[in-house]
């Protein structure tokens, strides 16, 4: 595996490539690496000659100072994965050579993806996530892009800001990867005890009662009544939002409409940990 820490090397490596007209792919991810990366890495390789994982901390994502500090990089490891993994590309770079001018301004016009759910609760992280993203577009240049089911509204951000900028880039959007007992894999697991981690599973437990209720035709409103309760009933979790639904818009709904898909989306927090998780409730 290459790995580059400069814009310009990483730049001038992959001219090679292009002029060959092979297809390249992008992960973007800010490391500590578990298997849900892992399998967004396998996924792009499916679709490209060449794959580019970078790694970076994007600071301008970050609304809570402390969770900047705290976010854990264990980059030897992440290296030893991505290699077994069969990465081609590491990008690394340092927050000097991605943000230059300190003064930098960005915006970009999401609509309500801004002021809804992860929007309205972590203030600019999307412009943040934005920012950070259309940089490594623009230096890889990539045919296509992988990003997790897990950050859902990300996606659809993402997809977004391809439109808006008029990307010609393929987007691939990759199922949640769970442990064995379901948590959704995530870097922040990391910061909780084995206790946390077992009070974790009631997020997902509740989503797939949440799911199986909606595919048994419980009303909305029962099925978020349910949801609320499993997790105060579990003590020491503490809801910050749950919601079902409209995928396209990510409004919530009170009913649901034939043809239409719909998600169930929750945040929590166990720990002093905030832990993000989704499904799909369509069959
Ligand atoms: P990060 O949280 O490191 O996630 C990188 C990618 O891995 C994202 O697309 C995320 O959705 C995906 N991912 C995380 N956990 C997953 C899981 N359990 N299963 C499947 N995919 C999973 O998301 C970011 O970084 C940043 O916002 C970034 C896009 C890199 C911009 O800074």
């Amino acid at each position: 595996m290459e790995i580059f820490n400069t814009q310009n090397s990483l730049r001038t490596y992959l001219e090679t490539p292009r002029a060959q007209h092979q297809k390249i792919a992008l992960v973007p991810t800010m490391g500590a690496l578990h298997e849900g990366h892992m399998s967004l890495i396998s996924e792009a390789k499916k679709h490209a000659d060449i794959v580019v994982c970078s790694i970076f901390v994007n600071p301008t994502q970050f609304n809570d100072p402390k969770d900047l500090e705290k976010y854990p990089r264990p980059i030897e490891n992440d290296i030893k994965l991505l290699e077994a993994q069969g990465c081609d590309i590491l990008f690394i770079p340092s927050v000097e050579e991605m943000y230059p001018d300190t003064e930098e301004q960005w915006h970009i016009d999401l609509g309500r993806l801004d002021q809804i759910w992860e929007g309205a609760q972590r203030p600019g992280h999307f412009q943040g996530v934005t920012q950070i993203v259309y940089k490594l577009f623009n230096l890889v240049n990539p045919d296509v892009a992988c990003f997790g089911q897990k950050d859902f509204q990300q996606v659809m951000v993402i997809q977004r800001m391809i439109e808006i900028k008029n990307l010609d880039i393929q987007l691939i959007i990759c199922p949640i990867i769970r442990s064995k007992n379901g948590l959704a894999l995530s870097s922040r697991n990391a910061r909780l005890s084995e206790a946390g981690k077992e009070k974790a599973l009631i997020l997902s437990h509740t989503l797939q009662a949440v799911k199986k209720g909606f595919n048994e035709n419980v009303a909305i409103p029962e099925l978020q009544h349910i949801a609320e309760q499993m997790i105060t009933e579990e003590g020491e979790v503490e809801l910050e939002y749950f919601a079902i639904s409209e995928t396209r818009t990510l409004e919530r709904v009170e009913t649901v409409e034939a043809d239409k898909q719909y998600i169930a989306h929750i945040v929590a927090w166990i720990e002093g940990v905030r832990l993000i998780d989704n499904i799909l409730l369509n069959d």
